[in-house]
């Protein structure tokens, strides 16, 4: 058997991991194992190199991905599917393993619309907005980073009594900014999930002011627009006439050496991945649940939406 593996999307600390556990357990089985460079980009152009042991040696504790990442909109046409589809059977590609979040996904569901090669997903993004896992690889990691600027950007605020904001990652969720706030003890969360307008955080601050608060924090998702939290810290000053500074986190969270939990996920999901291959599963991401494996249809990983902890949501409006 010939399998190719790809990395595409953002990338995550973890998702080497994947990769080596992948070709060792791929190699150990008798599987020949194709990298793919620079996700669906170098599948239509047929930009690859076949795997050994050593091509993944020294990687397990590295961010990024040795196969490179792209965003690839000539995927996202029909030709262009029809042309990786035909560089897989050129190439005798049996099996594919994708790692990457939604979008990836999405691809893949598509591709194996055109294709009879069997696809398995492996969940890595650090927005963990992937349904059928508790946590996509690469989640941790980001909020460590997330967090360990928190706690930094908690002793300057406390010093010079200012409200701070501080922007993390998360495109269509809140997961980062609500796991890396609470355990920064942030006072508000501005998340894509909850309408939470300008008027409630100015009235929670006030509010912790007169209870006698002298700095506080506040953790924004980014949502589309990077940078917003410029606009929000200007209006909040304006309105309460506290002091505000922003700090912007952007990639430096996707980045860095993965985390234990990061990478024994990524090693548990990537071995996993060739054994449902070998043993013919098809269409399906394997994720991680209750710690137990679980097989997701591809399109179910997008369609449904996977929420937040509504307990931890419940917890934010109380610990304030
Ligand atoms: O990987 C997911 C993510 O980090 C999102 O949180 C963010 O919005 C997006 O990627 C930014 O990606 P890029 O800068 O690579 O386009």
């Amino acid at each position: 058997m010939r399998i190719g593996i790809l990395t595409s999307g953002g990338d995550a600390p973890g998702m080497n991991a994947v990769i080596r556990a992948a070709v060792r357990v791929a190699l150990g089985n008798g599987i020949e194992i194709i990298g793919i460079r620079r996700g669906y980009t170098g599948l239509i152009n047929i930009d690859v190199l076949p795997l050994t042991r050593d091509e993944v040696s020294n990687i397990v504790h590295t961010g990024g991905s040795i196969l490179e990442s792209s965003r690839c909109p000539e995927f996202e046409t029909e030709l262009g599917r029809r042309k990786a589809a035909e560089s897989l059977a050129h190439q005798g590609i049996e099996g594919l393993i994708l790692i990457g979040g939604d979008g990836t996904f999405r691809g893949g569901a598509l591709l194996a619309e055109q294709t009879e090669i069997d696809i398995i997903g492996v969940p890595g993004t650090i927005d963990n907005d992937v349904y059928g896992t508790d946590f996509t690889i690469g989640f941790d990691t980001a909020v460590n980073c997330a967090l360990q600027a928190i706690d930094r950007i908690r002793d300057t605020a406390r010093t010079f009594e200012r409200v701070f904001f501080v922007e993390v990652m998360g495109r269509r969720s809140g997961f980062i900014a609500l796991h890396a706030g609470m355990a920064g003890g942030a006072d508000s969360l501005v998340i894509p999930e909850e309408p939470l307008g300008v008027e409630d955080i100015c009235r929670r601050l006030i509010e912790g002011h007169r209870l006698g608060k002298k700095s506080a924090i506040v953790v924004v998702a980014e949502k589309e627009n990077p940078g917003y939290s410029y606009q929000i810290a200007q209006e909040v000053t304006r309105i309460t006439g506290f002091e505000s500074r922003v700090c912007v986190l952007g990639h430096v969270q996707r980045g860095g050496n993965p985390t234990a939990a990061d990478r024994v996920l990524g090693t548990v999901l990537g071995a996993a991945a060739v054994e449902a291959l070998t043993e013919g599963k098809k269409g399906h991401m394997v994720g991680m649940v209750a710690g137990k494996l679980l097989y997701t249809p591809l399109r179910d990983t997008w369609e449904k939406k996977k929420e937040l902890n509504p307990r931890l949501r419940e917890l934010m409006q109380m610990l304030w």
